[in-house]
């Protein structure tokens, strides 16, 4: 099969078009003729700099496709069935294979691009807001990284279950489209001191759960907590600014605060984590969650689609296509 590789981690440059051999499925996974690739904000990372164990290596979290071997244990899935899978490398191929405990049936009529981006996005997003951030109706979140994948996520479902929402976004990123997804509060954070703006808009009281996508140092994360309610939530989640996140622990004792780490992709394929991908798709199936996606490239062309995103910071997903 054909795979876009790495050798060494670095630029965008360093994404190889190359033939690799093609998967084959252990006795609980499946191996899957991919249709399309959710190029995720983790995929920049784990080619640039989160540890890898060997090379040459196939990048890539998320892909969707039809199944074209299912291992000897495999009674849920077939040949042949429409499924959006994750697993934590080998996305950017014609093959991925994926456990089937991470593999799920795609509803007729939803498009197999936005089912390739949902997994993840949508499943990281449900449980930092949830699971980890318990947050209820009639609260108010703070996004930090809200234009982002897992943020879009994260406003639909935050609004959905009834919370006022606040999240940054880039000044590339029109706020009219994550106004329309249900953000009630964009903050531009290249040009606004993001933190006086919540406590603005919170009066002064912070936000009841805060999900973090940023990361950063220290002094970054003092910030960030500085945007938490008293006896508020902050969920972990990411380290988009390529920096992960460290925490002063003296910042969070006077708040009486909780501080939750998420990593969802190994709760993805226990029973709850299936349930609720299962929910989140049917919730697309219907249009009520989506995904924007901004552009697609040829799989040959990764590292022109790993650059484009990283240059041009687009709203949403970009796929690319086998
Ligand atoms: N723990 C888990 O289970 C889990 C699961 C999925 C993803 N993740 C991680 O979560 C993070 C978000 O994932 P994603 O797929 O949503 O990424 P993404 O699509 O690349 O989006 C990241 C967002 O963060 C913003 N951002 C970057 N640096 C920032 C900064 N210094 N201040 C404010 N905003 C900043 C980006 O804006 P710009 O375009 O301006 O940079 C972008 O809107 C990634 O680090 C990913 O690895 C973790």
């Amino acid at each position: 099969m054909k795979a876009a590789v790495i050798h060494e981690q670095g630029a965008p440059e360093v994404l190889q078009y190359q033939d690799m051999p093609d998967p084959v499925a252990g006795p609980d996974d499946v191996v899957i003729d991919v249709e399309a690739i959710s190029l995720e904000g983790g995929d920049l990372l784990n080619r640039s700099i989160l540890p890898v164990e060997t090379f040459p290596h196939i990048v890539g979290y998320g892909a969707a496709g039809r199944i074209a071997a299912v291992g000897a244990k495999v009674t849920q899935l077939k040949v042949g069935d429409r499924v959006a899978a994750f697993n934590f490398a080998g996305s950017h191929a014609e093959k991925f294979l994926a456990p089937a405990a991470t593999a799920f049936v795609v509803p007729n009529g939803l498009d197999i691009g936005i089912a390739a981006t949902m997994p993840v996005a949508f499943g990281t997003a449900d449980e930092a807001l949830f699971e980890a951030g318990g947050l209820k109706a009639g609260e108010t979140v703070f996004i930090q990284g809200g234009a982002g994948g897992v943020g879009i996520a994260a406003i639909q479902l935050a609004k959905a279950a009834g919370a006022t929402v606040i999240a940054t976004a880039p000044s590339s990123v029109d706020p009219a489209r994550l106004q329309a997804l249900g953000c009630d509060h964009v903050i531009t954070y290249d040009r606004t001191d993001y933190a006086a703006e919540v406590l603005r808009l919170t009066e002064g009281r912070g936000a009841d759960l805060v999900v973090d996508l940023v990361g950063g140092d220290a002094a970054a994360v003092s910030k960030l907590i500085s945007t938490v309610a008293y006896k508020g939530r902050l969920s972990v989640v990411g380290l988009a600014s390529g920096s992960a996140p460290s925490v002063a622990f003296w910042d969070i004792v006077p708040k009486n605060m909780t501080v939750r780490g998420v990593l969802f992709g190994i709760e993805m394929g226990t029973p709850r984590g299936r349930s609720m991908i299962e929910e989140l798709f049917a919730r697309a199936a219907t249009g009520e969650l989506t995904m924007p996606i901004e552009r697609s490239f040829p799989l040959a062309e990764a590292a022109a689609a790993h650059r484009f995103v990283e240059e041009n910071r687009p709203l949403g997903r970009v796929l690319l296509i086998p």
